[in-house]
């Protein structure tokens, strides 16, 4: 049986495409269960309708506060069992309670090679400290933004004339690998959340696992 995994998002969800399609090739054993968004408009949406993926979403702005939200999101992703959260593109973050809830459940990718440039606008910062190297980086979801245990990081080369727009459609493409392998691991089991840290084959991670891009 393999690992029921919902799937996060709030925009066009290229991310969400590459799962699907790993799933389809038979490249990544997921079981993905459902797509939830805080949008109705998600182009994601739509791409989980074309794959035959149930989907849920849930308006945040029609809560007072981000708690209350949380507690709805929770009760519909628990009616679907999932054993593994996987956040692309899901732009709220999420309360103590969620994180609690869900522990060393919840994945993510960050633009970024972490724990350089948590945060917004990491290209141009990548960019502006003249850094050779920029990559994503999925890793277990804390109360901590964007500081969770890390899983697997993609990089490549900075070229200095790059402008960030070009650097993010590299980087995003990365991204479409090294977030289902890292999924894929952890829904196998040989990636693992205890005690606040990240195992891979049965030791602790200090750091993740790098892959290297063109
Ligand atoms: C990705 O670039 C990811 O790093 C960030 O959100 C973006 C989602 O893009 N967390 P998409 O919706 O999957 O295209």
């Amino acid at each position: 049986m393999s690992c029921r995994a919902a799937i996060l998002i709030s925009g066009s969800g290229t991310n969400l495409q590459a799962f699907i399609d790993a799933v389809a090739a038979g490249s990544l054993e997921l079981d993905l269960c459902v797509v939830f968004s805080n949008n109705p408009n998600a182009f994601g949406l739509q791409r989980a309708e074309k794959a035959g993926i149930p989907t849920a979403c849930i308006e945040h702005g029609d809560f007072s506060d981000r708690e209350s939200f949380d507690r709805a999101v929770i009760e519909e992703l628990d009616r679907w069992n999932p054993e593994l959260l996987i956040l692309a593109g899901f732009m709220r973050i999420l309360s103590p309670t969620f994180v609690k809830h869900y522990e060393g459940k919840v994945l993510n990718i960050h633009p970024a090679l972490l724990p350089k440039y948590p945060g917004l606008n990491t290209h141009q910062r990548v960019l502006d400290a003249g850094d050779k190297w920029h990559g994503s980086t999925v890793h277990f979801v804390t109360e901590e933004l964007d500081g969770g245990p890390r899983i697997l990081a993609g990089r490549l080369r900075v070229d200095p004339n790059e402008t960030a727009e070009e650097l993010l459609h590299r980087v995003q493409t990365i991204e479409h690998q090294v977030y289902p392998e890292a999924a894929g691991l952890v829904g196998s089991g040989r990636v693992a959340f205890n005690d606040g840290q990240a195992w891979i084959d049965g030791k602790v991670a200090d750091e993740p696992i790098v892959r290297t891009f063109p």
